[in-house]
């Protein structure tokens, strides 16, 4: 290959992976997707077989697995309970306190029916959406698989939004149930979850029940007929009683995850039983090479599509063994991960850029105090990964001889898409190549691919089981965000820029829509912008993303103030927090400055990428659509 840093697999590493052989079966999964998939879908079971893999008669609304019959939840769980599986452990919890519990394949059974019983008893049916608002505690994940269980979808809402941004996600899914606990831990404090879960109730005319799991035991306010306490719940004879596992078509919805797009309003995607079953569990298989030994763990909030995936979905699929801890990843002492890696023995890491940056600033010693001889494996997600964050990651963490998995994917993709296996000789900031039977392509305006090491828009030239089926309740939506720039070719537009090298290494560059990422969390300008702009003193605001050495991108906002208002740090400070009201502490911009005017095109667009070009002191291109 080309370039000369490039770092390869261990004959080791090679001889033991699940997937050693790479050119060819992309070429054949490519050619014949259709055959590859139907292939790959035998890895889970099925109540009836499809009549068609794909159909494409509808485009953009792709079905796969036509006529199928299936339950996520039966290849998480049920299957399991009759093989050896059943007595192995799903998850092994650890609270920020320091309290632990485990659950084997057999408990999380009991505890999905228990917590399946209680929804059905609150009257929710097949294809309701029961919103779901917890901290990283072994209860999220049984409320999620409950709810599929049933048939129900769930929409979890991370626990550091607000009270408004989860009423908005509880109106827009219709929930009129809300599972939630009295609060959670992080960097030992309590997040009050339950004081916001009433706030949020009481802003939505919708909800009727909530269950609410004891965490932290500190004092929060009941109301009588609408809340319910897990732990009286339990006590009731009802819950514990055999719940079938309802048996759904490949196409039925399983779950709605709000994601920010390029306007205020944060947008439902909606994944199905079939599809996305077989896509999650397939590409962790492959590209974590995962075993019956290890013990894997995905360092992100099972409240984000890695959690839901990495976490939940394709773990239970592949009967592996998954961590899962509460809080923050460096409380109390910035090695609580390297710590916990070697009490447990951790076989694979997967974690993002900015936690990586974040354990870098503690210095190496953090993690040369511990053995970290377990690990096997290492991954990334969530932002391009700059080359010193990774060699830190490699020689420091993996000492040198373990492969990172730098996988490339988005909410609406289900899984990964762009990511190197074990066996992949690997570049510092590269995600590698596609996996496959993703066509995956840089392109110009035009659709035209571009040289190589030129910058383009990252496309998706053919369609994948675990893809998106729509935005909930706006197909138009979907079909504009995603389907519309390239609507000739039918290929789906990703929303981020690439250049693709001379060996056909693919390296992320960033959003190109009105998206950034802000510690691998993703948030729209447009949402920022409308939470600034309700505050009563500010006339109009514009948001961009400026590099910053830890976040990646920190968010900068632009603000013009009513008539007569003064500008002072006190109200730079009270915007601040107004936003952290409106939206949550991930929003929060880094500064807030105060000006006259934004530049605007004549239609009166805001035009962010002058602004970001003047804060960068870089020239701001072509100004000929600007009014002033
Ligand atoms: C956006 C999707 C999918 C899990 C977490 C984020 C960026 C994600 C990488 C990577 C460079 C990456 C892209 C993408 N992104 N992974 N390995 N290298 N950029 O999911 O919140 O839906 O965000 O995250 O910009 O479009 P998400």
């Amino acid at each position: 290959m080309s370039n000369q840093n490039i770092f390869y697999p261990s004959k080791e590493v090679i001889s033991k992976a699940n997937i050693k052989e790479y050119e060819n079966t992309y070429k054949r999964s490519i050619e014949d997707l259709e055959g590859f998939w139907a292939e790959i879908a035998g890895r889970v079971d099925w109540h009836r077989k499809w009549d068609k893999v794909l159909d494409n008669s509808n485009p953009p609304f792709y079905k796969w697995f036509v006529g199928a019959r299936t339950n996520i939840v039966h290849n998480a769980i049920d299957r399991h309970l009759t093989t050896a599986t059943r007595n192995k452990l799903a998850y092994i919890w650890e609270g920020e306190p320091g309290d632990t519990r485990v659950f084997s394949y057999h408990a999380v059974n009991r505890e999905v029916t228990k917590m399946a019983n209680m929804i059905k008893s609150m009257g929710i049916k097949k294809g309701d959406i029961v919103t779901i608002y917890m901290p990283q505690i072994p209860e999220l994940i049984f409320a999620m698989l409950a709810c599929a269980k049933i048939g129900a979808a769930h929409s979890v809402v991370y626990a550091g939004f607000s009270a408004k941004a989860l009423a908005d996600r509880i109106n827009d899914a219709q929930s009129k149930l809300l599972i939630t606990a009295d609060g959670g831990w992080r960097r030992g404090k309590i997040v009050d979850l339950k004081k916001i879960a009433n706030e949020a109730a009481e802003i939505t005319p919708l909800l009727d029940e909530m269950i609410v799991v004891k965490r932290t035991g500190h004092d929060v306010e009941m109301e009588d007929e609408r809340d319910f306490w897990y732990h009286e719940l339990e006590k009731e004879d009802f819950v514990h009683n055999k719940c079938e596992t309802e048996v759904m078509d490949a196409e039925d919805m399983l779950f709605i995850l709000y994601t920010s797009g390029t306007t205020g309003k944060p947008k439902g995607v909606k994944h199905t039983h079939g599809g996305y079953q077989v896509y999650t569990s397939f590409v962790h298989y492959a590209v974590f090479d995962i075993k019956p030994e290890d013990r894997w763990w995905c360092l992100a909030d099972p409240g984000w599509i890695t959690g839901h995936s990495f976490i939940v979905y394709a773990p239970l699929i592949n009967g592996a063994t998954t961590m899962l801890y509460e809080g923050a990843p460096t409380y109390p002492q910035p090695d609580r991960v390297w710590e916990m890696i070697e009490k447990y023995q951790v076989n694979i890491l997967y974690t993002s850029p900015t936690a990586i940056r974040g354990f870098m600033r503690f210095g190496d010693a953090w993690v040369k105090q511990h053995d970290l001889s377990s690990l096997r494996l290492l991954g990334t997600v969530g932002e391009p990964i700059n080359p010193e964050a990774w060699l830190w990651y490699y020689h420091i963490v993996g000492g040198g001889r373990l492969p990172i998995m730098d996988t490339w994917w988005q909410t609406e993709t289900g899984g990964f898409m762009i990511s190197p296996l074990p066996i992949t000789p690997l570049k510092p900031g590269s995600a590698t190549k596609p996996l496959f039977g993703i066509d995956a392509d840089v392109v110009d305006e035009k659709g035209e691919t571009v040289e190589p090491n030129e910058e383009g828009i990252l496309v998706i030239k053919k369609p994948w089981p675990g893809m998106a089926r729509t935005i909930l309740g706006d197909d138009e939506r979907f079909k504009q965000i995603y389907w519309s720039d390239f609507a000739e070719q039918g290929w789906y537009k990703t929303g981020d820029s690439a250049r693709k090298d001379e060996d056909g290494y693919f390296w992320i560059i960033a959003r190109i829509d009105d998206v950034l990422k802000v510690s691998g969390y993703r948030l729209g300008t447009a949402e920022v912008e409308s939470a600034l702009v309700s505050h009563k003193d500010v006339a109009e605001a514009a948001v961009i993303g400026l590099p910053h050495k830890l976040k990646g991108n920190a968010i900068h906002a632009y603000v013009i103030l009513m008539h007569g208002v003064q500008e002072t740090p006190e109200l730079e400070k009270e915007l601040k927090s107004h936003v952290r009201k409106e939206m949550g502490p991930i929003a929060v911009p880094e500064k807030i400055n105060f000006v006259d005017s934004l530049p605007k095109t004549r239609s009166g667009k805001i035009m962010r990428r002058v602004l970001k070009a003047q804060a960068l002191g870089e020239d701001p291109g072509d100004l000929s659509t600007i009014e002033d």
